[in-house]
């Protein structure tokens, strides 16, 4: 590396960069190992101590962590400081002004526009929680309630969920690009009383109404016997009553730049549907926080499971909160005068722990970004970097890799020397994404975090601390505090030093999650049933001769779009839906961008065709059913599907087959040959 005072890179390892190190909250490797030490040894005085700088109204009734991790022992359960009573609305919120941070900004918005944004101090930041934590109340809602949320990136969108958590609510926020009918799915399941959502949105140039995607999911909703008697509405777009969308009548929405035409034409329930403005207009700015138990449940987020049913994850305020801090000041190494940059959407966990609760939890600034990467072009990232001069940016490696083919002109356009830490999330990045991230967006002077944890992990559990660690591009490298994790072979038995295998960990960290929704025994059996006394992450992994964990992707039937889990299971049932589909089998396929998109093999049903137009049809029957982001990259036709003896469809040579790959390995549990040679001959030309 050039660069002399910031030489980062010796053999491959990319050192912390010295700058950074100096003030790090952990400065060495050394001191890492002591603290991981402590942490996995004595992990009830580790948690102790961090507890002590949040707000508890009385302390913890039992032992402060209390857990069963196998279940051949009873019932698999965690539970972190039971009794203990805190709300972390009010930690986040009402402790740092307490602290002096009321003038502080918590949010700069930035919205899909170049021209349109604002900020938000904590002060402001509560006073609007607490008038719409008033308002849930005056619509009936109270602790344990589940409340179901619908919204762009919007302020409104980190108010609702903060009022859910102040009144003892429970938020589950489903992302604003599932369809009508995965958002019905989850209202249904998780009996939400309440739904709040927002008129309408620009995602790059695409207008999307939102409210109409709402009135959907509430009407399926209302035909399988569950009734949602309110909808919040956040007027985003529409200005009156009476719109266009295509305000030039030319047959094209406008795009937002055009302000006159920001225009949605949306239908309103008098009976149930209410506008956010109307009903926080006379509210009051006073709440009286609701003191939960550390072990009640905060929020649920549903998440794909294998067998095509999500899974409604649950988290609970405690633990979650401690943890999400935790990382949050270690892993972005927080600094009272950074700006905090995460891209991720709040529907998804990444935006719940890293956009709303972490950087809250420590007093941070941050950016609450309604657009996308490539709007107007593929700088706006970049020059959002520079407007608020970040110095702290957590994206997803698909992002980088989109943008990386747009060449480094759009990057090296703006300045980014604010820029200290660059993270990543969501999916394995591949080193040379890694390495175009380090040279070109950070000029080789930021440290890397690579941070890999799931849903339900809540936060980072296998981290770089971009003081201490010293990087190889596509590791997730150590464990954060708390976290033991080890490589298993398929008997279970661990496997030591350099090894390939499944990634399981020993003992519960505070936030892993603590049930599936209304179905413990899911709970069980989808994490700890395969290894007893370990949790199963269902991703494989390796440790080199160094130490250094690598993730190596999924290990069930899950695709990992975008960094995004869909579950193949979830897209075949949709796809049979279509009335020319008798069978249909989709797998996982390596995507240059993406890094998996979703390849699916359909059987047809006599007297039916194969043609662009059913292609077309198929593709839209899973963006209808599950959302745009499922849409599959190819859909073949497949006359016969290879199966065992037994009707097991061996999805191992699906895999090669979308490849291209003949080397199909051992075949012989094969129940007919031919099939092979049919599935070669129907590969579409553009796989
Ligand atoms: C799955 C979890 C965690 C927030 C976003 C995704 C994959 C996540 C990494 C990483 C390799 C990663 C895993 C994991 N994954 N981060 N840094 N390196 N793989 O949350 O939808 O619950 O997905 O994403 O496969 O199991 P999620």
């Amino acid at each position: 590396m050039a660069d002399s005072e910031n030489s980062v890179e010796m053999e491959g390892l990319y050192q912390p960069p010295n700058e950074l190190q100096k003030d790090a909250h952990v400065k060495s490797f050394d001191q890492y190992k002591e603290m991981y030490k402590k942490s996995v040894e004595e992990p009830e005085e580790f948690w102790k101590e961090i507890a002590k700088e949040f707000y508890w109204k009385s302390p913890p009734t039992g032992r402060f962590l209390e857990y069963n991790f196998d279940y051949t022992q009873g019932p698999i359960s965690i539970k972190w400081m039971e009794g203990a009573k805190t709300n972390i609305c009010y930690n986040v919120l009402d402790r740092n002004i307490e602290r002096g941070l009321g003038d502080k900004i918590a949010f700069y918005w930035e919205g899909n526009d170049p021209n349109d944004h604002g900020k938000i101090t904590y002060k402001e930041l509560l006073q609007k929680v607490c008038k719409f934590a008033n308002v849930l109340k005056a619509q009936g809602i109270k602790k344990g309630d589940r409340v179901a949320i619908y919204m762009p990136m919007i302020v409104e969108l980190t108010i609702a969920m903060l009022a859910c958590a102040r009144i003892g609510a429970i938020h589950s926020i489903v992302f604003a690009g599932y369809s009508s009918e995965s958002l019905a799915d989850r209202i249904i399941d998780a009996k939400c009383l309440a739904v709040m959502t927002a008129d309408g949105v620009w995602r790059g140039t695409k207008l999307l109404n939102l409210k109409q995607i709402v009135d959907e999911a509430i009407r399926l909703s209302g035909e399988r016997s569950h009734k949602v008697s309110k909808c919040i509405v956040v007027r985003h777009l529409s200005p009156s009553d009476e719109e266009v969308i295509d305000g030039d009548g030319d047959g094209h929405d406008e795009p937002p730049a055009k302000r006159p035409y920001r225009k949605l034409k949306i239908n309103w329930h008098s009976d149930r549907d209410v506008w956010w403005h109307d009903v926080m207009k006379d509210s009051s700015d006073i709440s009286e926080p609701e003191w939960m138990d550390a072990e009640d449940p905060l929020f649920m987020l549903y998440t794909s499971g294998s067998t095509g049913k999500p899974k409604g994850v649950l988290h609970t305020v405690g633990g979650y909160m401690l943890f999400t801090a935790t990382t949050f000041k270690y892993v972005f190494d927080y600094q009272p005068d950074d700006v905090y940059w995460c891209t991720a959407d709040v529907g998804w966990i990444t935006g719940h722990s890293y956009v709303c609760y972490g950087p809250l939890g420590n007093g941070a600034t941050s950016i609450i970004f309604e657009g996308t990467p490539m709007y107007p072009d593929a700088g706006r990232l970049w020059e959002v970097v520079d407007k608020y001069k970040v110095t702290k940016f957590y994206t997803a490696p698909t992002a980088i890799r989109s943008l990386m083919k747009f060449g480094d002109s759009f990057v090296t356009k703006y300045s980014r020397k604010s820029l200290k830490i660059l993270g990543t999330v969501g999916e394995p990045i591949n080193p040379e994404a890694w390495l175009w991230y380090h040279k070109v967006v950070g000029n080789g002077k930021c440290a890397i975090v690579d941070t890999f944890w799931q849903t339900e992990t809540g936060g980072h559990v296998i981290t770089p601390l971009p003081g201490a660690t010293a990087t190889k591009p596509g590791s997730a490298t150590f464990p954060f505090f708390g976290v033991v994790p080890a490589i298993v072979n398929d008997e279970g038995k661990e496997l030591t030093g350099a090894a390939e295998g499944y990634l399981v960990f020993k003992q519960p960290w505070p936030s892993i999650m603590r049930t599936v929704y209304g179905d413990h025994e899911r709970f069980e059996t989808t994490y700890f049933k395969k290894f007893p006394g370990c949790y199963c992450t269902g991703d494989g992994a390796r440790r080199d001769e160094d130490g250094y964990i690598w993730i190596t992707g999924r290990i069930d039937d899950m695709v990992n779009v975008s960094g995004h889990l869909l579950s193949t299971a979830e897209v075949e049932s949709a796809l049979i839906e279509h009335k020319a589909v008798t069978e249909a089998a989709s797998v996982s396929h390596p995507h240059k961008i993406k890094g998996e998109c979703i390849y699916c093999f359909v059987t047809l049903k006599q007297g039916f065709e194969f043609t662009p137009d059913l292609t077309t049809e198929l593709k839209n029957i899973v963006r209808a059913k599950i959302g745009p982001f499922a849409q599959p990259d190819f859909i073949q036709n497949a006359p016969a599907l290879p199966k065992t003896r037994s009707g097991k469809i061996m999805r191992r040579i699906l895999r090669k087959t979308a490849v291209g790959d003949r080397q199909l390995g051992d075949t012989s549990t094969l129940a007919d040959e031919s099939v092979i040679d049919l599935l070669f001959q129907n590969r579409p030309n553009d796989a």
